[in-house]
């Protein structure tokens, strides 16, 4: 059990764990892979990292310093600090944050006390995998500081618990791209999980366009399960068209064929926004990309909101860019979560 946990804005200085995991986008399979169908996934340079130190007392202290992440409400009197409030997004975070050393502890058997800081380039809730970072970058920096050797399996297994125990459920396809890196088939159902990491270096020219989520992953799910309730046979057909571009982005990614992986972006677009998920200003994003030339666009993750992923040069960068709150191009990838030299 946590015994006391303090935001603070402590040492970096002998720190002993430093550990970088990306973010992902998906690339085919959303919502799909909730009913047993397929999901591709890729991971992307754009990183959280986690400092740890073990302490030599119980406590839990967590820096969370960062600029992308807002939330933190400090009272002053004049005797000085009377406390500091947590709200919205650093509240969301902590919970990961918390949930992932309970799980590190239980794991390790250890009661160490221990210092935290996570850093995040990403924009938080937009659907590049922040929380499975954020849950994985933890649940490492503990178990290295620990001294837990852990397979990149176990890992993901156990930062699908952090994300499960803390939404009530979630699919592994976060926490297992996060942890591989590169490209993750996955395919799951119940507790039987099955990840493929594809034997493949193929670079994209990924462009991602970001507009601020009206609503959370969770209530997307359940905005598609009743969908696909009213849908019935229709809805089967969507997700059976959805697995389809599914396994043939397999293939083509496996071929390195940009071309036949742009056209199927564009072709699960329409599915997803058949699905009900995807808002104007998604649709106006994976438009404006098209008409700039894009290879493929389509909007990533939940909907509602969040993020469209583009194939494309510099025009398409300045045509999502126009149409979106934050741009920008990234890569592939390949390391996913790994133990850094400071
Ligand atoms: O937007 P994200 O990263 O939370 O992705 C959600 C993907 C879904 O398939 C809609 C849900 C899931 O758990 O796989």
């Amino acid at each position: 059990m946590l015994t006391t946990y303090k935001l603070s804005t402590i040492h970096c200085t002998n720190i002993m764990t430093f550990v970088r995991v990306p973010g992902k986008v998906i690339l085919f399979g959303e919502h799909a892979v909730v009913y047993g169908k397929p999901a591709l996934a890729v991971a992307i340079e754009k990183y959280v990292y986690v400092r740890a130190k073990r302490r030599s007392d119980e406590e839990v202290h967590i820096t969370a310093n960062d600029l992308t992440i807002k939330g933190v409400h400090v009272v002053m009197g004049k005797k000085g600090l009377i406390g500091a409030f947590v709200t919205g997004d650093v509240r969301h975070y902590l919970r990961y944050i918390l949930k992932a050393i309970e799980i590190a502890r239980e794991y390790s058997g250890v009661e160490y006390g221990i210092d935290i800081e996570v850093k995040s380039e990403m924009p938080v809730s937009a659907g590049l995998g922040t929380s499975a970072s954020i849950s994985i970058g933890v649940l490492y920096a503990c178990l290295e500081e620990f001294g837990i050797n852990v397979s990149k399996e176990e890992l993901a297994r156990l930062g699908w618990r952090v994300e499960r125990e803390v939404q009530g459920a979630a699919s592994p396809t976060d926490t297992a791209t996060v942890t591989h890196g590169g490209y993750v088939f996955i395919q799951y159902e119940g507790e039987n999980v099955k990840v493929e990491r594809l034997d493949t270096s193929l670079e994209l020219p990924l462009i991602i366009g970001y507009v601020p989520r009206k609503y959370t992953t969770k209530e997307m799910v359940e905005f598609v399960r009743k969908r696909l309730e009213r849908l019935g046979r229709i809805g089967e057909l969507i997700l059976d068209a959805i697995e389809s571009v599914t396994l043939m982005g397999r293939k083509y990614v496996l071929e390195g064929d940009l071309q036949g992986i742009g056209e199927l972006m564009y072709v699960c677009h329409g599915l997803l926004a058949a699905l009900g998920v995807s808002t104007r200003e998604l649709d106006e994003i994976v438009h404006a990309a098209k008409t700039a030339g894009a290879l493929g666009a389509k909007l990533t993750g939940a909907g509602g909101g969040g993020c469209v992923i583009a194939l494309g040069g510099d025009d398409v960068l300045k045509a999502v860019k126009a149409k979106s709150v934050i741009a920008f191009r990234t890569n592939v990838d390949f390391k996913g979560a790994i133990v850094l030299d400071e």
